[in-house]
Order: structure tokens, then sequence, then C-alpha cells
């Protein structure tokens, strides 16, 4: 990733900077494939792709808890995991850029200019839709009026995060922002939403490998998902889906069901109705996912999930036959 002009090289240059095989990647990029359900045939073509690619990308956050750029930036402890970022030429961030006010929205403007029509606008946070509310403004700019003047010069959109694709908690009742997602504002420019709060890392970059190896957006679903990893619900892959069907459930976060691997349905899980590739991605480099920790799906990756039915709800199911 580089924030200033003049630094850029190659993903394949870096590679060879730290020491990294060319054989260490390929299967990386064979990792990567089989993530988006490709066949690892694919995996030479993708390597070469990202080897070359330096597409620009400016990364603007509106209101959000930073919690996405987080997930993006610390979820990858790998060097070769890493150095997908390098495939892209990060040129606007503001979380790690040193300019900020008047400066920060002049080097915005230039890179803009020199790359208008071709550069990838990721977004993370939620928009306040009312231009002139005072919310979230920037050098005498609201954030509506400079999301609209970036939108416009983007090849595509990636709403990264449950606040950019849906809104998220800023567009909870009683949304004293009038906090929208991306889709909502900007009508002219292919979007791809990956929401979760916040997305799997994997997933981020797995829509950037897929575009740069392509070049051309994943299928996605009706909310502009891609279907390759939202295709299916957490419920669809859950390990603890026996026990949902054939009982018992757990009863409480802590008795011995729940230790034991048994459905957390009747303790509010959202699992069935919440698409997103926790239950086969998982986290933390496939270490673990909120069902596995004893907790239940609360639905993060869909629209509206913090006013739809409270966290901890039980579904209308979780009273029937299975409860003991
Ligand atoms: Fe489905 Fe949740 Fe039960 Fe897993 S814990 S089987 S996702 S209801
Ligand atoms: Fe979110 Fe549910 Fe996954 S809460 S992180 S979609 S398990």
């Amino acid at each position: 990733m580089y924030l200033t002009p003049g630094a850029a090289s190659t993903l394949g240059e870096r590679l060879l900077q730290h020491g990294i095989s060319r054989r260490s990647f390929l299967k990386f990029c064979s990792i990567l494939a089989s993530s988006m359900a490709l066949p690892a045939a694919i995996a030479p073509r993708m390597a070469l792709a990202l080897s070359n690619a330096r597409p620009c990308v400016i990364y603007m956050s509106f209101q959000e808890c930073t919690g996405c750029l987080e997930s993006l930036l610390n979820s990858h402890g790998v060097a070769i995991e890493n150095l997908i970022l390098d495939a892209i030429s990060l040129d606007y961030q503001e979380t790690l850029q040193a300019a900020a006010g008047h400066q920060s929205e002049q080097w915005r403007d230039e890179v803009i200019a020199a790359n208008y029509g071709k550069y990838i606008l990721i977004v993370d946070g939620s928009i306040p839709q009312d231009g002139n509310s005072g919310y979230f403004v920037s050098a005498a700019e609201s954030g509506l009026a400079r999301l609209n003047k970036t939108a416009a010069g983007a090849a595509f959109i990636v709403a990264v995060g449950t606040c950019a694709s849906f809104g998220g908690i800023a567009h909870a009742y009683p949304n004293p922002t009038g906090a929208v997602g991306v889709r909502d504002i900007v009508k002219d420019r292919p979007i791809i939403n990956v929401s979760g709060c916040p997305p799997i890392a994997e997933v981020i970059t797995g829509v950037l490998a897929y575009y740069l190896t392509f070049q051309k957006l994943p299928t996605l679903d009706s909310l502009g998902r891609p279907t390759v990893y939202y295709g299916k619900t957490v419920h669809d892959d859950c390990y603890r889906e026996e026990s949902y069907e054939d009982g018992p459930r757990a009863k409480s976060f802590d008795d011995s069901f729940a230790r034991n691997g048994n459905c957390l349905f009747n303790l509010g899980c959202k699992g069935p109705v919440t698409h997103n590739a926790c239950s086969t991605l998982r986290w933390n480099q496939g270490t673990s996912f909120p069902i596995q920790s004893g907790h239940g799906c609360i639905g993060c990756s869909e629209p509206d999930f913090w006013d739809a039915g409270g966290l901890y709800v039980r579904g209308p199911e979780a009273d029937a036959e299975h409860d003991d």
C-alpha cells in the first residue's frame, strides 16, 4: 500500500523484495481461488494478474467506527497475505495518510483528476443523507457532496461493511443523521456491497482479486453482495446444525449443550436468515467465528439488523419441540 506518489511498484516486484517464491505465491492464489469457489487451475492466471496490476484506489470513510479498516489490516499476519493489498495503489485513505482537512481534500481532487473513470472507490461508514445537515463536514464540504464528487469518476464502488452497504448502526432508529448506504445515494455506478460488522477480511481482498483477475465484477445477489460469499446463510454450513433439527438446543450461553456444540437458535441466533461466509471461511485466518465462540449470530451482514427483532430475541420456532 502506498500513500505517497512515486513509491509505486508492482506486486511482482514487492514479492521479490520480500523473498517470497513464485511457488508460495501460486499456493496463496490457489487458496484465494478456492475461497471464491473457482477451480485451482485459475491460480496462475490470478497470480499473473495480481503481479502486474496497480489500479488506483480511493478509500473514503464516512460515519463508521474504523472496525472495517481494522478488520482488513489486522487480520493478515502472514506477509504473503499482506501483499495482496500491494496489488492496488491505495492513493487516498484518511486514517492512514498524514494529510488532513483542506490538504487532504486537495490531494483527493488531484487523484480523481489523474485517474478519472478508472479508479476503484472503497467506502466504509454510512452517509448522512441531508447535505446541509452539518453532519460529517470536512474542509467545509458535506459528506454527501464529497461522496457524490468522488463516485462520479469511479469505475465501480466497493461498499465495505454494513454501514456503507445498508446504513448500519447509524441508520438504526431514530437515525438522527438520516444515515443511508452508498446504494441509496449513488445510482449510476456499479456497487459491490461487502456487508458485515465488520466484513471478513478475506472477502474484501477476494472481491478485489476477482476484479483484478477477470476485469469484471463478480455475480451479485439482490442486495448487491457477491453470491460466492453471500449466497448461503451462516446456518447452511454451521457445525451445530444437527441439533437445530433434532435437538437438544442450548438453553443458556453457559449450559452443557452450548459448550458441547449444540444449536444456539433458542438463544436468539440469526444464522438461518443471515447471508455470510462465516461458517465456511471463519475469522482470523480460519480460526473461529462467533457461533464457534459460543455466541449466536446477530445477523450483522443483513440490512436493519440493529432494529430487526433484537439481537437476542428468540425466533418463532424457538419454543418448539427441540427445546430440550
Ligand atoms: Fe443455525 Fe445458529 Fe443453530 Fe448454527 S447455532 S445451527 S447457525 S441456528
Ligand atoms: Fe456477523 Fe453472524 Fe458472521 S453476527 S460475523 S454474520 S456469524
